[in-house]
């Protein structure tokens, strides 16, 4: 299979990446507006194809007739959106919208697995977010992230591409440096400790609730979505709400300590940051992801589960 991945220099982009070259079915072309890295240590280096391209300029010279699935995750996130919005406006909708032409036009009825977001969801909202609930996106970022969802569908619809929405939960434990999302923090607080960092946590209620899926589990349905039979879904509702588990900053610190040591609870500060409060307070905590599993979609065990995942891998 021919796969494209646009935003492939970011984080989910090379997870995805180094899955996909470790078997030699896939040959991957990774397109971003910086130059993507082919991940280290993969099986297959030779079946990956770099390209350094502003999708905004360049969705048609990115995408060929080759070309069997496309997973979308270029974007500017939450904090980035709301920070500036015109930048938001641009890349989240204009330049999803100019792939998903190139490919129409280029690649008729491909698979394009669109990456959204929790953050089309605001309040209010119901204790356990179903499928039915409709999304009232209290952010630039999550209002964008609906207009593709729109648009995904609509093409789907049009037989334009056989299109699939997922809808991320914050995935997390994200490896690397903080980002401009306003859940950073989410990874954070696990990831600064255990290099032995300090991290402010912007939010002074332990009670806090975050509806989380790691890194690992995220990679399976991505690939779960890649079998997925075309009618799954009606042709004009493509979302799938990607399972999560909910858990509070308290569960989080928790499971620092259980997997890290004590030691590291020391080097986290909670100072409240007025700017992302209602950012944060407007995400669902809870789903009812029974399509999802119904579907073949896997679940995280815990979070401490995933927090042992994150530091074996710094050794690997
Ligand atoms: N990581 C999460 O917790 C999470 C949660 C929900 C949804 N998502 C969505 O998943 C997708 C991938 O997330 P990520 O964490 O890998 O993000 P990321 O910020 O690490 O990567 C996004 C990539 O998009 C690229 N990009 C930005 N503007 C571009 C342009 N004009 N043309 C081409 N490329 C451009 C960036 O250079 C970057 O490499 C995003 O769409 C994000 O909204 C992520």
């Amino acid at each position: 299979m021919h796969i494209l991945i646009t935003g492939a220099a970011g984080f989910i982009g090379q997870l995805l990446a180094k899955e996909l070259l470790s078997d030699p079915t896939y040959h991957v072309t990774l397109t971003d507006i910086n130059e993507p890295p082919i991940p280290a240590g993969v099986r297959h280096p030779e079946n990956a194809k770099a390209i350094k391209a502003d999708l905004l300029s360049g969705a048609k010279d990115i995408v060929d007739s080759t070309l069997d699935a496309v997973y979308a995750f270029h974007g500017i996130m939450s904090s980035g959106s709301e920070a500036n919005f015109d930048l938001g406006m641009t890349v989240n909708i204009d330049a999803t919208r100019n792939l998903l032409e190139a490919l129409r036009h280029t690649c008729p009825g491909v698979r394009v697995i669109y990456s959204s977001s929790q953050a089309v969801y605001g309040q209010p909202l119901p204790e356990i977010v179903t499928d039915s609930v409709i999304p009232t996106p209290e952010s630039s970022y999550g209002a964008e992230k609906l207009v593709c969802e729109t648009l995904v569908n609509e093409y789907t619809r049009r037989k334009f591409i056989n299109g699939f929405t997922l809808r991320f939960p914050t995935i997390s434990v994200r490896p690397g440096a903080p980002t401009a999302a306003a859940s950073s923090f989410l990874s954070g607080m696990i990831r600064e400790p255990l290099d032995g960092k300090s991290c402010v946590i912007p939010i002074e209620d332990r009670g806090f609730k975050s509806w989380l899926c790691s890194p690992k589990t995220l990679v399976e349905n991505l690939l779960v979505t890649l079998r997925l039979p075309a009618d799954s879904l009606p042709p004009h509702i493509r979302q799938i709400n990607v399972p999560g588990i909910c858990v509070t900053v308290q569960d989080m610190m928790n499971a620092l300590e259980a997997v890290g040591g004590a030691d590291k609870l020391s080097l986290l500060t909670e100072k409240e940051d007025p700017s992302l409060i209602p950012i944060l307070k407007s995400w669902p905590t809870q789903f009812d992801n029974s399509q999802a599993i119904s579907l073949g979609f896997k679940r995280d065990e815990s979070f401490e589960q995933t927090v042992r995942d994150y530091k074996q891998s710094l050794t690997q």
